[in-house]
């Protein structure tokens, strides 16, 4: 059992600005103290665990530091590959374990969320030292002490923020902080590298604020002491900050001299680039930025470590202060120990507001978009959980993921109880809030997953017949035929169907090519949408192995693209294939990804607000395909008028 009350900091909006303010002044105390050389006790009896899931110097070396010089002790798994983590402990499990053996725990996670989940199953605090790219809580105290030391004050205050301000979570918390406070921020991000949406979002949806972007050639103007930099008019106070007619110098009465405060240089986050392409022209901040009137009097801040964006030479330079701002590190954490030691005597209303979440009951749970998401990794006890977006979207609802806050939009929406499906438009809102009460909303990336879920479209227009079953057979015939054409040696292919029509189509053709050419090709279902086993073997396949093969993907209609780019990532996760091929029986020309089915057995051009539904006798029915399969399509009737189903 933790000896101290549970109060988490997973973001720097669980501080309020008193509570910030208290840790400034026990940090301005153990700044002297130190210098004093005395010896603290407050935390005798207190253990400290640190879980750094990446790496760190400072920010885990000042932690520990901060806990020993309060008299504290600690346990550290400084290099998680070390511990259970890697034998594939789930998160939750490891901070719960870990709460039988601390006090308090501080954890650093590459997954965007992750302190937010340690944070819900630990039962004793949890500080969170950086998780992905969302946020560093700790770092902008340190960030803000730092500035409020050299400045006085940060009401007022205008700060620079340059460089990767799209991953880098010390400046997300950052910008909440200083937006609180009551700051400028002008954001120099290196192009690409722009402050994400999400966070935009929450600052305007929470604290009615925005800030300026400019460009890294404006801020080279600005360098050499130009005048002319534009700046995006959302924030009227701001454009006076650099145009020309507004100098230094000529101010007008009453308002402050236009200048900037401090310049926050950050690195390029490599390790979170993924698959993005590295952006070539990042910032390079040297001493020049330093000499215009209007830079003359900012400090140059880092969170650190740098690599080549902040030149040496200004190391020198007193207004570098990004050593100061992590030697601060100790006072500051001894400061946020210190203070929560005395939220102890303090009952503490919880820090989160949970009116708005959206749970979801039944299956299927909605997916977070972003891949990085903490959701993504934690395994099934993690119900993906999310709020309605502020967004205004006539077309999809708007979902905020409640652990990485990423934007999920929504094309179809379900109505729990009478399984009914629909194409969301903005008539359904007002139901889609009540459903949400009721927890009887379902929500849908695609039409085939709502019906593979067993939902019906609310209303559909007359049905029409486009192939029957001997249509049905000879398109299969000729997807083998084309397959046996393209791929001469058919010993390494193994064939994937989309459950669940997509899965018999795979046999099917796999039967044609045994029959015609002697290979029994390996099967498999592949369950795009389900929560269970994601791939399962199909009848008489013994083995099956992506690495090195030939995988041939098989649906029975291909529209959007999504289900089959799901199914690829799905097969990626099992192992490299030598090559990916896709068979569909009806390609309806609607792709929104790059993927294009290799073999087609009919191509039927449809409108987007047209559903084509295939079915098709389950396998083990050979003589009874007759009588079955059909392929039809029809028109879903949009929502316009009251669902009545819903009522
Ligand atoms: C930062 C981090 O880990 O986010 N480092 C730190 O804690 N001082 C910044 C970075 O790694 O670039």
């Amino acid at each position: 059992m933790s000896r101290l009350s549970k109060t988490d900091v997973v973001s720097i909006d669980d501080l309020s600005l008193p509570e910030i303010e208290r840790v400034f002044t026990l940090a301005d105390e153990f700044a002297d103290a130190l210098a004093r050389g005395d010896t603290l006790s407050i935390a005798n009896g207190l253990i400290m665990a640190t879980l750094f899931y990446e790496p760190s110097t400072r920010t885990r070396l000042s932690f520990e530091s901060a806990m020993h010089r309060l008299g504290g002790s600690v346990i550290s798994s400084a290099d998680m590959k070390a511990s259970s983590a890697a034998k594939g402990e789930s998160l939750a499990d490891t901070v719960r374990i870990v709460s039988g053996y601390a006090d308090l725990i501080v954890l650093r996670h590459p997954h965007d969320g992750a302190a937010r989940v340690a944070a819900e199953y630990a039962p004793c605090p949890v500080l969170n030292a950086g998780d992905g790219s969302r946020e560093h809580p700790t770092q902008t105290l340190c960030d803000l002490f730092i500035l409020r030391r050299k400045k006085g004050k940060l009401k007022g205050l205008t700060v620079a923020l340059c460089g990767d301000l799209k991953f880098g979570r010390t400046v997300h918390s950052l910008i909440y902080a200083l937006a609180r406070f009551g700051a400028n921020i002008v954001a120099v991000p290196t192009s690409g590298m722009d402050v994400p949406n999400y966070v935009l979002e929450r600052l305007a949806a929470e604290r009615n604020y925005s800030f300026s972007t400019v460009t890294m050639d404006e801020l080279k103007s600005l360098a050499g002491g130009l005048d002319a930099l534009y700046l995006t008019p959302n924030a009227p106070h701001q454009m006076a900050l650099f145009t020309g007619d507004l100098g230094l110098d000529k101010a007008p009465a009453g308002e402050a001299p236009a200048s900037l405060d401090a310049f926050y240089v950050t690195r390029l986050q490599k390790e979170r680039l993924g698959g993005e392409i590295k952006p070539g022209d990042y910032v390079r901040f040297d001493a020049r930025a330093l000499k215009t009137h209007r830079t003359q009097e900012a400090v140059v801040m880092h969170p650190l470590p740098r690599t080549d964006e902040l030149a040496y030479e200004l190391d020198s330079d007193p207004r570098a202060v990004y050593f100061e701002q992590a030697a601060v590190g100790v006072p500051v954490r001894m400061a946020l120990i210190a203070w929560l030691i005395e939220q102890n005597r303090k009952k503490r209303a919880s820090a989160r507001d949970s009116s708005g979440l959206i749970r979801f009951k039944t299956e299927p749970f909605p997916r977070c978009v972003n891949s990085n998401c903490v959701t993504r990794f934690e395994g099934a006890h993690l119900r993906p959980r999310f709020r309605l977006a502020r967004t205004v979207d006539r077309a999809s609802l708007p979902l905020r993921c409640d652990y990485c806050e990423r934007e999920l939009r929504i094309e179809f929406v379900g109505h729990a109880r009478s399984h009914r499906y629909y194409k969301y438009d903005e008539s359904l809102y007002g139901y889609v809030r009540q459903w949400i009460e009721e927890q009887s909303l379902a929500v849908f990336e695609t039409v085939k997953q709502a019906e593979e879920s067993g939902y019906e479209p609310y209303r559909r227009g007359p049905q029409r017949e486009v192939m029957n079953s001997a249509e049905i057979a000879d398109a299969v015939n000729s997807l083998a035929s084309q397959i046996a054409a393209d791929i001469p040696d058919l010993t390494n292919v193994s064939i994937f169907g989309v459950v669940s029509h997509g899965a018999v189509l795979a046999t099917r053709v796999r039967d044609v090519l045994d029959a015609r050419i002697g290979i029994h090709a390996p099967c498999a279902a592949i369950d795009v949408y389900g929560s269970g086993e994601a791939i399962h073997l199909l009848d008489g396949a013994s083995s099956l192995s992506v690495e090195g093969r030939t995988i041939i993907i098989v649906d029975d209609v291909i529209n959007s693209g999504w289900t089959i780019q799901r199914a690829m990532t799905m097969i990626w996760q099992h192992g490299r294939p030598a090559s990916v091929k896709l068979a569909v029986l009806i390609d309806r020309g609607h792709l929104a990804v790059p993927i294009r089915p290799n073999y087609v057995g009919k191509n039927i051009p449809t409108a987007p607000s047209e559903r084509v539904q295939v079915r098709l006798a389950p396998p083990g029915t050979n003589g009874k395909h007759k009588t079955h399969d059909r392929a039809t399509i029809y028109s879903m009737l949009e929502a316009a008028k009251a669902p009545e189903q819903a009522k």
